[in-house]
């Protein structure tokens, strides 16, 4: 088992500890019961996740009133549910001595997050992430929120969890393309932030791909460290932490343009491609960089290429809408080594001309 903090700075600074391990589910109960010794405990998670049989393995028969949200997934991370969460709280006669646990993956997370921080002002949150996804990336770092009719995290707030404890024995249930597409996050990071990081996923694959122990709880330890470090430095995303969108601008659009068909680890495997793409054309490539990229998302099975049927020119008009586009067009985060950003004059998302763009997709046939 190995633990980590962090420490998030601001007003009310605060901090959290990453406990990481495997077969920890069934003795976590007494531990959540130790640290928030008078709050009563409500559990949320997913049919998924609760018919795999973690939430038995986490209650071990204690009565602690649940909500299990139906259908898993997307189509339920919304305010209606979000409604039902809070009022099934009240009906339990919770109050703000309440801590919220979610158990289950980032829609159960961002949900379980988002009803903690607006159910009586706010009560703490355990997050308990279940998916290869959640436990790289959504767990940590506070963001949490549901979508609206019109877009994705519509509703949200900041809320930083109270503990994470990430059991990777959790991932034995997970279906094969979720497993395998939450893993493009942790290549993210990689990329980003750590050559020797990339080059041990580069070199585990097969154990990773076989859901070895030892190699997730090394995964797991990266992952937290990375994005905890930028969650640190840039809790509100001014800057740095906009690193973490490393090709999310394309991916982005490429997963809407799907509508949603393709799961999100899919559509940003296709933006890192990009990203490289871009990085070439701009003169920030490294001989053999982007084909060993490549060779790791084609082995993992996700996409590599815009698919065939997805027209180029409503993936630009998406990149128009990007939500943090400046002058109707976005930023880029682009790396120029192995696990170093490129930075144009301290800022960590960069200007990149509409044709360098255009001819990017082309390329990702
Ligand atoms: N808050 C953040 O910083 C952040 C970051 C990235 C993504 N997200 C959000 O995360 C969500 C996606 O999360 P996800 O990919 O984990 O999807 P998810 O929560 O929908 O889980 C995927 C599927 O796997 C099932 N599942 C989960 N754990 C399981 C397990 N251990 N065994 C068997 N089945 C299991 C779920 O029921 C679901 O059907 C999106 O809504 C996205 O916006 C949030
Ligand atoms: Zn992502």
């Amino acid at each position: 088992m190995h633990e980590m903090q962090v420490k998030v700075p601001g007003d009310a600074p605060r901090e959290y500890t990453i406990t990481i391990g495997a077969d920890l589910l069934s003795s976590l109960w007494p531990r959540i019961k130790a640290s928030f010794g008078t709050h009563r405990a409500f559990v949320i998670t997913d049919e998924h996740v609760a018919a795999a049989g973690h939430l038995e393995t986490l209650l071990g028969g204690r009565n602690i009133p649940s909500f299990v949200i139906r259908p898993a997934g997307e189509v339920s991370k919304n305010i209606n549910t979000t409604v039902a969460i809070i009022e099934a709280m009240e009906k339990a006669y919770l109050g703000r001595d309440t801590v919220v646990v979610a158990l289950g993956g980032g829609t159960v997370g961002d949900m379980a997050g988002f009803a903690a921080a607006i159910f009586k002002r706010g009560v703490p949150v355990v997050q308990i992430p279940t998916t290869t996804l959640a436990q790289a990336d959504s767990a940590v770092g506070g963001k949490t929120g549901v979508d609206s009719s019109v877009s994705k995290n519509a509703f949200g707030a900041f809320w930083h969890p109270a503990a994470v404890y990430i059991d990777v024995s959790t991932l034995q249930t997970l279906d094969e393309r979720q497993y395998r597409a939450g893993l493009v996050e942790a290549i993210k990071h990689g990329l980003i932030a750590d050559a020797e990081y990339f080059e041990l996923i580069e070199s585990q694959l097969d154990a990773i791909l076989t859901r070895e122990p030892d190699i997730l709880q090394t995964m797991a330890q990266h992952n937290c460290r990375i994005k905890g470090d930028v969650v640190e430095a840039d809790p509100r995303e001014q800057n740095q932490r906009r690193m973490l969108n490393y090709g999310h601008t394309i991916g982005h659009a490429v997963e809407s343009a799907s509508d949603y068909e393709m799961l999100h680890g899919e559509a940003i495997a296709v933006g890192i491609v990009a990203a490289g793409l871009i990085e070439a054309e701009m003169g920030l490539s490294e001989p053999g960089r982007l084909d060993r990229i490549r060779g790791i998302l084609e082995k993992l099975g996700v996409p590599v290429n815009v698919p065939d049927q997805m027209d180029e020119n409503k993936l630009i008009d998406i990149l128009k809408h990007d939500k943090k586009a400046v002058d109707s067009w976005p930023k880029f985060v682009l790396i120029d080594q192995l696990g170093r950003i490129h930075q144009q004059d301290g800022r960590y998302a960069v200007d990149v001309d509409r044709k360098i763009v255009e001819k990017v997709l082309k390329q990702l046939r």
